[in-house]
């Protein structure tokens, strides 16, 4: 029988007044916008730099031209969410859109420019479901250019202690079930205790549980699977957003395409049989045909390529010029020149893979969540801005407002004392397994993508949970990673099996459309 474990220590001047598990955009906001007085400790899993927020390629949504309208904002985020985002949540977020721009302007974050008369004003482009022209961004590296500003601020602030190569295993819980911080293991094998009067949690989403993915190695819902394992309230982690476009080679995603492409005209065919493209087929799935919200679009390209044994279908945006594109999307063509695409002159191979996780630890918009000292912020969040499927780019904004209204509210608040570790850690008997820790994982994201992608049925629901119960049996024991996938796993498909309807990035065939089943 698993049993608890109560470890007592003191603290130490070692201790932190704010520990932020993750250093991506979410973290790093939270750590510049508390006052300096406060002692903050920054942890990221590897190297700084190795972040969803750093791979960003579209931009933020923000109203920004008087054109626009927050109103228009918030009307594309629920509709984008198939009926099922927290409207309170939604106006709170948008509603700071221009003001969170503002501060990364602050940190002179590179925004790409255009020329209006007198006046150098923010370029906006476009993404699939927005209304209007509101997405500011850095060329199409806006994440890379935003990461780099903010990590050189965070590393002049003598108050911010950066640890790297830090992951954290454990919340570490008083007896009064308060979160007081983290267990955490350096890259050297070295285990610690960081204790904190408050510990956010900004470790991004959960990607990597699929077996093709846009989302880089660190997204392995680290922070989902410690919270929920804390007692801590977790949801919708069944809308796992697929991206339309990741660039296919050799039956493998490489990388994503962005939304912007198609905002910027590029058009999605089926591919001839000689390779050139052929029908445009997006009109006769959604009459907003390529600008449709994305879990439409990842669900048309998914049928095409079924019904016809596709590998892939084309994206073309051979109507623009060299200039044009090496101008606004310089990082993109690097990355299809790199698999020897010139997409001046050639459309590009793409199909959908795993992107956004809309779910995750339940927190209001200031980032509290059901337990005391737990703060949670960013992609590992869920406020309900996202519903059922996200609104492009709507997320990196979520990661500023998030954190900025964090620091808020901790600043407003007295420093709790933590004093005495109570750990319910539980100690359970070793399984046996066959296969490596490396091998389980590989097969469970096979186990995802097969019976928990786009499309999904009971029957394969049931497949994957049954296959999950055998696996939690055999690995009891496992290191944290495998233990962290094997619950995130079999949280999503339970969550997924108790979604009655299909929605959004939730699409089973077994159950009618929300719209259908609450007419
Ligand atoms: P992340 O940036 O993912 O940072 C997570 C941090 O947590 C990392 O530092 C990691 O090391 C750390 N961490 C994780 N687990 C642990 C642990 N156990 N211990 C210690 N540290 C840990 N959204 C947009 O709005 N616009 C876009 O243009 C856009 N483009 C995208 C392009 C790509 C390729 C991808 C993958 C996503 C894109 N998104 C975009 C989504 C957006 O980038 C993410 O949702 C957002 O950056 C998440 O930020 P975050 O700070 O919550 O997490
Ligand atoms: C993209 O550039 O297509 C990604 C945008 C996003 O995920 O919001």
């Amino acid at each position: 029988m698993p049993h608890s474990q109560t470890v007592t220590d003191k603290v130490t001047d070692t201790d932190s007044d704010v520990l932020i598990i993750g250093c991506g955009l979410a973290g790093m906001t939270l750590a510049l916008s508390l006052p300096p007085t406060l002692r903050i400790t920054l942890l990221s899993k590897g190297a700084a730099h190795e972040c969803a927020s750093a791979w960003a390629q579209g931009g933020i949504a923000a109203v920004l031209d008087a054109s626009d309208s927050i109103e228009a904002h918030v009307q594309d985020t629920l509709t984008a969410g198939a009926g099922l985002c927290d409207e309170t949540a939604v106006r709170r977020i948008l509603e700071q859109g221009p003001a969170a721009i503002e501060w990364l302007l602050g940190h002179d974050v590179p925004f790409t420019t255009e020329v209006n008369g007198q006046l150098h004003k923010l370029h906006l482009t476009r993404e699939g479901g927005h209304s209007a022209r509101r997405i500011a961004h850095a060329a199409d590296r806006t994440g890379h250019a935003v990461h780099q500003r903010l990590l050189q601020a965070c590393k002049l602030r003598k108050h911010i202690t950066l640890l790297e190569h830090c992951t954290a295993t454990d919340l570490l819980q008083d007896a009064q079930q308060r979160c007081i911080g983290a267990a955490v293991r350096h890259a050297d094998g070295r285990v610690q205790q960081l204790r904190a009067s408050h510990t956010a949690l900004a470790t991004g989403g959960m990607g990597q549980i699929y077996a093709s993915t846009t989302t880089p190695t660190c997204a392995t819902g680290d922070g989902i699977a410690m919270a929920w394992r804390a007692g801590c309230a977790v949801r919708d982690l069944e809308f796992m957003q697929f991206h339309p476009t990741a660039l296919h080679i050799h039956g493998k995603a490489v990388g994503l395409i962005s939304e912007a492409l198609r905002g910027e005209g590029a058009l999605l065919y089926l591919p001839k049989k000689d390779g050139n493209p052929g029908e445009r087929f997006m009109l006769r799935h959604d009459p907003r045909a390529e600008l449709a919200p994305r879990d439409i679009v990842s669900r048309a390209i998914d049928a095409e390529m079924r019904e016809r044994h596709l590998p892939y279908v084309l994206l073309d945006i051979t109507h623009q010029s060299r200039e044009w594109l090496a101008h606004h999307f310089p990082g993109v063509m690097a990355l299809c020149a790199a698999h020897g695409i010139d997409i001046a002159t050639q459309a590009i191979p793409v199909a959908p893979c795993a992107h956004y996780t809309c779910g995750g630890v339940q927190a209001y918009v200031n980032g509290r969540t059901s337990m005391a000292g737990l703060w949670a912020i960013g992609e590992v969040a869920r406020t309900g801005l996202h519903g059922a499927n996200r609104l492009a780019s709507n997320s990196l904004l979520e990661c500023v407002v998030m954190g900025r209204a964090a620091a808020h509210a901790m600043a407003a608040q007295p420093l709790p004392k933590h004093c005495i570790i109570h750990s319910s850690k539980r100690n359970e008997p070793k399984g046996l397994s066959p296969i490596t820790p490396l091998e389980m994982q590989q097969s469970l994201q096979q186990l995802m993508q097969q019976n928990v992608g786009i499309v999904r049925s009971n029957h394969s629901l049931i497949t994957a949970a049954k296959q999950l119960v055998l696996w939690r049996a055999q690995w009891r024991a496992a290191d944290h990673a495998v233990r962290n996938q094997l619950t995130l796993c079999s949280l999503m498909v339970d969550a997924a099996l108790q979604r009655h309807v299909s929605a959004g990035a939730h699409y089973n065939l077994d159950w009618p459309a929300l719209e259908e089943a609450t007419a």
